[in-house]
């Protein structure tokens, strides 16, 4: 782990390693196909580089002056060592450069070190949708973040 990040933009033939790591990062995974149709909707979507390994990705959708946050991951590996912070950083200041003035993003209230990372980031909580996610038992709830980029 160099700490010698960079980021470029996902392409489809990113999606092999996205879908090697999506499944085991989050119980509801993303397919393959939801990551394709990010691509070609034009959304936001970025590989984070540790040294020219990649350790990270995300993809946001920007409308005007608004964002949100749909996917945002680290590898498993490469946790909990500041990368997730580091590409949070960089995409706000790839937002602001875009003009957003409000990111917002959901999270699961089980996923604690989402949580952590968002509100050390400064996100404040706004709401909450009820029974948002699918959940190994019925439902969870979704906890609606925003901040200014
Ligand atoms: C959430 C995620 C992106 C964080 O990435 P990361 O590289 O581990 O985060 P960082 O190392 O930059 O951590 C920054 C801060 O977040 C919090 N945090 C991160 N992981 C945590 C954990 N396992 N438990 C508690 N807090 C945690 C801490 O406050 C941490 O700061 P600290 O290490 O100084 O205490 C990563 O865990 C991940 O990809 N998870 C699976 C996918 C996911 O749930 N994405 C979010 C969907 S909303």
């Amino acid at each position: 782990m160099s700490g010698d990040y960079r980021y470029r933009p996902m392409t489809a033939a990113d999606l092999d390693w996205v879908m090697t790591h999506e499944p085991q990062l989050y119980p509801f995974p993303w397919s393959r196909g939801n990551f394709a149709d990010s691509l070609s909707a034009g959304y936001v979507c970025r590989v984070m580089l540790d040294a020219e390994t990649p350790i990270g990705y995300a993809v946001l959708m920007v409308v005007l002056d608004e964002a949100h946050l749909l996917n945002f991951s680290v590898i498993a590996a490469a946790q909990r060592r500041g990368a997730g912070a580091a590409m949070l950083a960089h995409l706000r200041e790839e937002l602001r450069l875009l003009g957003v003035i409000q990111l917002f993003l959901e999270v699961r209230p089980s996923n604690t070190p989402a949580l952590a990372l968002y509100t050390r980031s400064g996100f404040a909580s706004i709401g909450r949708r009820q029974s948002y996610y699918p959940a190994r038992e019925g439902r969870e709830d979704a906890i609606v973040m925003r901040v200014a980029p």
